[in-house]
């Protein structure tokens, strides 16, 4: 497995991989790597000769009074996990390779990097697809692929390479829980043992809200009723959005029936935490 720090020789590496016939699976990631990440990575080696794993806590992507300087950084432990998971190579450049002084372009998916975790992160998608798409340009991969953990995201990157003809595919893959159903995020390091407890109120609510589906109902107004009222029985947690929208435009939905993303971010103590389900039609 070869660690890779230039932007030039990763670019190289590629090119070598595709003319050797080799299909290049990449799997975009800040680090900290738990078994949601090596999900992704597992689907691309299923599906792709190569799989090329960047590892880059994004500056761009945080906000001023974010987590940027305390996010965990693992390198060592990430790189003995990849290595046995047989991952080609690691992309993992410094700030300076990424954002060499004087860049000053930026990739923006206008109207939906506003909507859920757009609205209480001003700049976050902003920072994310101008991110992702300096790693497609340095990787050209035929496949990258994404967690459903991130919906808004996934959403985003979808319509960034629709709309600038990027030629990849995108792969989605679901969203790994923890037994009791917590969704796995690098940031549950932060949560106490108290809130880890109270942060189960988010996967409960995503399961009234499911059932109450399943048993018939439609109506978002009344889907949300139920959501909010799960909510409410936490009161540690505060609540930063819940919606129910549809999953490719991010707009609010009135009727589920042809299918909703229901999708809650909140904070439990100082930790901000997302997630989400999809309704099916
Ligand atoms: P990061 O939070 O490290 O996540 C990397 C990828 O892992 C994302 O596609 C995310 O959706 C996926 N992922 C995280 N937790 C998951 C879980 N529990 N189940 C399934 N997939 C999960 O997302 C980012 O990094 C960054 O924004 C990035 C795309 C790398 C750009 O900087």
């Amino acid at each position: 497995m070869k660690i890779i720090p230039s932007a030039a020789e990763m670019t190289a590496f590629s090119k070598a991989e595709q003319r050797a016939g080799r299909r290049i699976g990449f799997v975009p990631t800040m680090g900290a790597l738990h078994e949601g990440h090596l999900s992704l990575v597992r689907a691309a080696r299923a599906q792709c000769d190569s799989v090329v794993v960047s590892i880059f806590v994004n500056p761009t992507q945080f906000g001023p009074n974010e987590d940027l300087e305390k996010y965990p950084r693992n390198f060592e432990q990430d790189k003995t996990i990849l290595q046995r998971e047989h991952v080609s190579a690691i992309f993992y450049p410094s700030v300076e390779e990424m954002y060499p002084a004087g860049a000053t372009t930026w990739v923006t998916v206008e109207d939906l990097s506003e909507r859920l975790d757009g609205r209480s992160r001003p700049g976050h998608f902003r920072g994310v697809t101008t991110v992702v798409s300096k790693l497609f340009n340095i990787m050209q991969p035929q496949f990258a692929f994404f967690g459903q953990k991130d919906a808004a995201q996934v959403a985003i990157i979808r319509k960034m390479v629709r709309d600038l003809n990027f030629d990849v595919q995108i792969v989605v893959c679901p969203i790994v829980r923890e037994g009791d159903g917590l969704a796995m995020s690098s940031r549950d390091a932060y949560l106490s043992t108290e809130e880890r407890k109270q942060a189960l109120v988010l996967s409960r609510l995503l399961e009234r809200v499911r059932r109450l589906h399943e048993q018939g109902e439609n109506s978002a107004e009344k889907l949300f009723a139920a959501g909010k009222q799960v909510i409410a029985e936490e009161t540690a947690v505060k609540l930063d959005y819940f919606e129910i929208v549809n999953p490719d435009t991010l707009e609010p939905v009135r009727d589920v029936a042809n299918g909703a993303l229901v999708a809650v971010a909140a904070y439990v103590g100082t930790t901000r935490l997302i997630d989400n389900f999809l309704l099916r039609s």
